[in-house]
This record gives C-alpha cells, structure tokens and sequence, in this order.
C-alpha cells in the first residue's frame, strides 16, 4: 500500500497532497502545475491556506489529476498535534472520496512526517465493525506514494501504532456476550501466537490456589469463569520488565451496588484498560523495541446472583491484605489489587495500571484528559513526554496521605473500597497504590478518555484506544 518515491512535480498520479502555509514562497514546480497562478489562486480565496483547511483543485497541467491542498496556516501552527490530526483529514477526505493513488509531498509538513502520516492514515480510516447482516462491500486499499528521503522503518512504526489503537478499539467496542473473560483470553492468546510472545492465562483453580480473592469477589456472581491473562514481551536479555496491568471488567453491572439504568449502558467498555494492553502489546510485537514489557489483566464481568458478593463482605487479596467492600461497583480496584500483586512476582522496575476506574475522573478532568498518580515524578516525566508526542493529554492528581489514610480506614479490615465520593478518583488510584508498594507506579484512570461522543479528525465515535501509543512511545524511549 506505501511506496516510497521522491517528489516529481511532473509525475504522474492521481492526487498529490500538499502542505500550503500564509507565509510560504511558492514551489516552482507546483506552481508550473496551475500556470503560475498559485499565488493569485491563494489571493482570491480558491486556495485556502488556514490551518487544517483542505482545499482540492484540478490542475491545469501537467500528469498529476489534482492537487489536494492543507492550510498550515502560521509557521507555528506546525505542530506535531496539527500535522497528525491534518494527516487525519487528509485520510479521511481520501476515504470519502475515493482517492485510489495519492502522493504525499512530505517535505511541504515538517520532518518526521512519513510517521505521523501512517500513524494517522491506520486511525483515521478506522471503522468499529458492526454486526449488521447486511455484509459490507469491501474497499480497495489505495496506493499511497511519500515523496522524499523516507525511512521503512519510519512507515512501519506510524502502522504499528495506528494498528496497536484500533486493536484496542475494537475490543473495546465488542458487546459482553460476544467479548467475555473467556473470549478475551481467547483474544490474547491468538495475538500472542501472532507476534510469538509467552504467555499464560490463568484459569480459577489457580487463582484460588494463588489466594487471589479480590479478583474473586468480583467474579463470584457471574456464571462465566475469570481470567488472568500474562503476555511476556521479550526485547532485552537481562533487564527487569516493565509491568502494564489492565482493568478487564467484560460488563460492570455495579453488582449489588447496582447502577441506575442510564449509567449501565455503555459498561461493555469497562475493560478499556485490558483493551489498552492488548493494543500496546499488538504495536510492541510490530515494532520490537529493546525492552522487556509484561502485561497482565484480570478479566471478569461483574455481575448479580445469589452467589455474588456484597457490601459489607471482607475479602482476603493475594498480598494478604484485607478488604472491607463498601461498594460492589469499585471492583475495579479489586481486580487490580490482584492483577498487580501478580504482576509483582515478575520483580518488574515500574507497574503502569490502565483502568476505566472511577466517574470521578470524568467530574474532574472531562473527556479529554486521563487521569494520572504516581509514587516517582521521573516515570511521570517520561509519560508526559511521550504524552506530549502523541498528543494524548494527561494530568497528575495529588496522590497525599489523607487520601491513603481514607482508603485503611475500617473497623474490620485492612483497607476500605469505597471511602466516599468526595475524590473518589483519588481513592480508586490510592487503593490500587497499595498493592503496589514501592515500585515505581503509575495509575492511569481512562474512563473519561477510553471513548468519544463525538469522531474526531483521528477517528470514529466510541472508544479512541487512549494510551496505546502514548505507553509505546514511553516504552520506545524508555532510559534504564
Ligand atoms: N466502571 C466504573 C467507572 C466508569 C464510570 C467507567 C463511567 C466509565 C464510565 C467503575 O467500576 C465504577 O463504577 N466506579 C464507581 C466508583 C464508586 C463506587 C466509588 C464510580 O465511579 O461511581
Ligand atoms: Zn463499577
Ligand atoms: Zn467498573
């Protein structure tokens, strides 16, 4: 689908894509396309040159058909954020219309951008499959050509990434019938055979056997078995990994705590956290940076029976530690304490949980920020650098002893589920924090950011696959 060719303005194709800014001088051999009128066609408004406006024109010679133009607008409105999101439209405008063969004049953007350009292509054109009877009509790919001294390795990568977020978004998408503990498993194992990663999926039995009994509690009401499913990413020989553990609640049902109806729909995507780490192993077994990750995510539905559990249970996690439940609806929290503990036996140097963890996280930040907490502002730092690349925002919420304080409050037990709902966010993220203990650790909370109401210029409404790239690009830089 990608070639790579350098830039002839007297080459023939389809449609040449092309970076126009207020302030540039105009390229001869682009001007020679439209007889030397670009600059008047830019005056008289027929091209416009605003940001992220595209304007498509035929030209008037030469063997290329048309040139489709993007505003860059002011030299610093190219930024990375820009370019990626105007690459997006671009797809998008290739999609609609039917673009079967386009060249990209990549040297009209800014550096580095047969990357973004790839990264955007995967997300842009991504469509959630449906389960409408109706079959659809499958579409070409079309033939895109980069013009300029381009990288494979730089293509592959943009794919990879944008191929890691639409994994994720489809899980995420998948209805909890269609998409259980079981069939996610199912789901990891075949991405692990694919990529040749170890893995292992823990069955009942041995979480019993494990003492996991938080994890447990969740599943107790459901007649579909949990999981525990472990990917090994093996990049380097002798370096401790790095840990990402996932929330995968297939449906969250708030148990016996129950939700009211309108706060139940959507709950298929509780396990947006286990999609994240699918979608982040799918790009790490594409681009196999030199690092050792292992991910793990505890899977189960929470749901309603004589046999689920209930406010006022104590439970007994795999640390040992013990749980007064308050709520049934913060089982994530639950789930991950065992996740965590488990992911701990691989001794790795940082845990990074990535949950659809509280409400609280929507109240306080909105839809387009993810919720953070950590113990070291090193690892945070190196988050938020690769969250700046990428463009997917986050913010780090204060993680202080009153809140930790709350969260071993009881009468009964070790810790509390539930403090309250005044920094509930907080709470969610400090419960977690106590599994964790002095490992470096970020919690990510992603139940504001793991779906959109509304497609933007990078893709579809519903779930976005938050956090893939942002957790692969971390890993791709990462300092030991
Ligand atoms: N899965 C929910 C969090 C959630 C809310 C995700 C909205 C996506 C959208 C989580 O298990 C939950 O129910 N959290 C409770 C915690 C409370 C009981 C402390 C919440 O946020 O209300
Ligand atoms: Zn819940
Ligand atoms: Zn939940």
């Amino acid at each position: 689908m990608y070639q790579i060719a350098q830039l002839n303005w007297t080459d023939s194709y389809e449609t040449i894509v092309v970076g126009i800014g207020a302030a540039d001088a105009i390229d001869e051999g682009l001007d020679a396309l439209f007889n030397g009128r670009v600059k008047t066609l830019i005056q008289s408004g027929d091209i416009s040159t605003k940001t992220g406006e595209v304007t498509v024109l035929p030209t008037f010679a030469g063997e290329t058909t048309r040139i489709l133009f993007v505003g860059l607008g002011q030299r610093n409105d190219i930024t990375t954020e820009n370019v990626r999101n105007w690459f997006g439209k671009v797809a998008k405008q290739m999609k609609t219309r039917g673009l079967k063969d386009v060249a990209v004049a990549l040297h009209t953007f800014t550096d580095g951008a047969a990357r973004m350009f790839t990264e955007a292509y995967e997300m842009a054109t991504y469509e959630h499959p449906t389960y409408k009877s109706a079959p659809k009509e499958a579409v070409e790919e079309p033939t895109i050509t980069l013009l300029g001294d381009v990288d494979q390795t730089d293509i592959d990568t943009g794919v990879a990434y944008g191929k890691g977020v639409n994994v994720a978004r489809t899980l995420t998408m998948m209805p909890a019938n269609i998409l259980t503990a079981e069939t996610l498993a199912d789901y990891a194992v075949e991405l692990a055979k694919r990529h040749d990663f170890k893995y292992r999926i823990l069955e009942k039995e041995e979480m019993e056997g494990l003492g996991m009994g938080a994890l447990l509690a969740v599943n107790q009401g459901s007649t579909i078995p949990p999981k525990l499913i472990v990917l090994e990413y093996r990049g380097a020989e002798e370096e401790a990994p790095i840990a990402v553990v996932g929330k995968g609640v297939t449906f969250d049902t708030g148990g016996y705590s129950i939700k009211p109806k309108d706060g139940i729909v959507g709950m298929k995507g509780d396990m947006g956290g286990a999609a994240t780490v699918l979608g982040l192993f799918e790009t790490l077994g594409l681009t196999r940076p030199k690092r050792n990750v292992i991910g793990v995510i505890g899977a189960t539905d929470n749901m309603i029976s004589g046999d689920a559990f209930k406010p006022d249970d104590v439970i007994t996690a795999m640390n040992g530690k013990t749980i007064e439940v308050l709520n049934t609806d913060a089982e994530g929290r639950l789930v991950l304490a065992d996740a965590v503990t488990f992911a701990k036996t691989y001794e790795p140097t940082a845990i990074i949980d990535v949950a659809t963890l509280t409400g609280g996280v929507l109240v306080a930040l909105g839809t387009d920020v993810t919720g953070c907490l950590t113990n070291d502002d090193t690892l945070y730092r190196s988050l938020e650098t690769a969250s700046r690349e990428t463009n997917e925002l986050v913010w780090q919420m204060p993680y202080f002893d009153v809140f930790i304080d709350k969260v071993r409050k009881s009468e009964v037990a070790d810790l509390n589920n539930s403090p309250g709902r005044f920094g509930h966010m907080i709470f969610g993220g400090a419960f977690v924090g106590e599994f964790v203990g002095d490992t470096p650790w970020l919690h990510l909370d992603i139940a504001g950011t793991s779906e959109r109401a509304a497609a933007n210029d990078l893709g579809p409404k519903g779930p976005t696959g938050v956090m893939v790239r942002t957790l692969a690009r971390m890993i791709e830089s990462w300092e030991r």
